[in-house]
C-alpha cells in the first residue's frame, strides 16, 4: 500500500493539513501521512474552522502526487465507504449519517508543482455533548471508542487507494448512489432549486424555476 508511509504523528498541531503542506513543499513523497490526536488550528471549507475534541476523531492529510481529476468526489466516496453503509455524500464531500455530518474533507494543493493535500476529518469517537453547541444541530459522530480510530485509519487508507485510482465512471457511480442531495430542496449563493444528480464532470445539477444549473464550486445548504 502506498498511502500513509511515510507517517508524522502529533499528539498536538496546528492543522495536519498545514503540516503536509510544508512536507509536500519540501518534497515528501506520494502517500506520506500526517495525522494528529488534537489540532488547535484545524482548517474547514470555505475559510471555516474544523474542531474535534482531543483523542476521538481521525485528524489526517495525505500528500498526493498522483491527483486524479475528481479527487473530492472520490476522496467523498472513500470516506463514506468506511463510514458505514447508510452514509451519503453531500455534494461535494460532505459525509453523512442520519443526516448529520460525520466528516469532511479539505484538498488543497498547488496542482502546477504536482501535488494536492487531501485532508480529513472524522468523528469516530466524539460524543455528541462534545460537539460545539452551534454545531449540535448538524453533526454527528460515528459513535465508536477510541480504540476504533486506527483500525479505522487504516481501512480508510486502503477505501482511499482504491477509489483514488478508480476510473471516473465508477466514482460518478458510487457518489450517485449516495447522494444526499437528490430531489432536496437547495439553497446556495446563486439561487434555489432541487437537487438532479451529478453529472459526468462531477458538478451538481440543480433544477430551478428557470431551468437547470450545474454548480462546479462552492457549497449548498439544504432548505428546511
Ligand atoms: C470541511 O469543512 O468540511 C472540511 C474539514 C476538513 C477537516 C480536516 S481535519 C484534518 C485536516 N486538517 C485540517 O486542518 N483540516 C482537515
Amino acid at each position: 500500500m502506498s498511502l500513509g508511509s511515510p507517517r508524522v504523528h502529533f499528539r498536538v498541531v496546528d492543522s495536519t493539513n498545514e503540516r503536509a503542506r510544508e512536507l509536500a513543499e519540501r518534497g515528501a513523497p506520494h502517500g506520506t501521512l500526517v495525522t494528529a490526536a488534537e489540532q488547535v488550528a484545524g482548517r474547514g471549507r470555505q475559510g471555516r474552522t474544523w474542531n474535534a475534541p482531543r483523542g476521538r476523531a481521525i485528524l489526517c492529510s495525505l500528500v498526493l502526487h498522483k491527483v486524479p481529476r475528481l479527487l473530492p468526489l472520490a476522496a467523498g466516496v472513500a470516506v463514506a465507504e468506511v463510514a458505514g453503509a447508510d452514509a451519503r455524500v453531500k455534494w461535494p464531500n460532505d459525509v453523512l449519517v442520519d443526516g448529520r455530518k460525520v466528516a469532511g474533507i479539505l484538498v488543497e494543493g498547488r496542482p502546477q508543482e504536482g501535488w494536492a493535500v487531501l485532508g480529513i476529518g472524522i468523528n469516530v469517537a466524539v460524543r455528541p455533548e462534545e460537539l460545539p453547541p452551534e454545531l449540535r444541530d448538524r453533526a454527528g459522530t460515528l459513535g465508536l471508542e477510541p480504540d476504533a480510530i486506527e483500525p479505522l485509519l487504516a481501512r480508510l487508507l486502503g477505501s482511499l487507494e482504491h477509489w483514488i485510482a478508480a476510473d471516473v465512471g465508477s466514482v460518478l457511480a458510487s457518489v450517485r448512489g449516495r447522494d444526499e442531495l437528490l430531489g432536496k430542496q437547495l439553497r446556495w449563493t446563486g439561487g434555489e432549486g432541487r437537487g438532479a444528480g451529478i453529472d459526468g464532470d462531477g458538478r451538481l445539477i440543480v433544477v430551478t424555476d428557470g431551468g437547470h444549473v450545474a454548480l462546479d464550486a462552492g457549497e449548498v445548504h439544504l432548505v428546511g
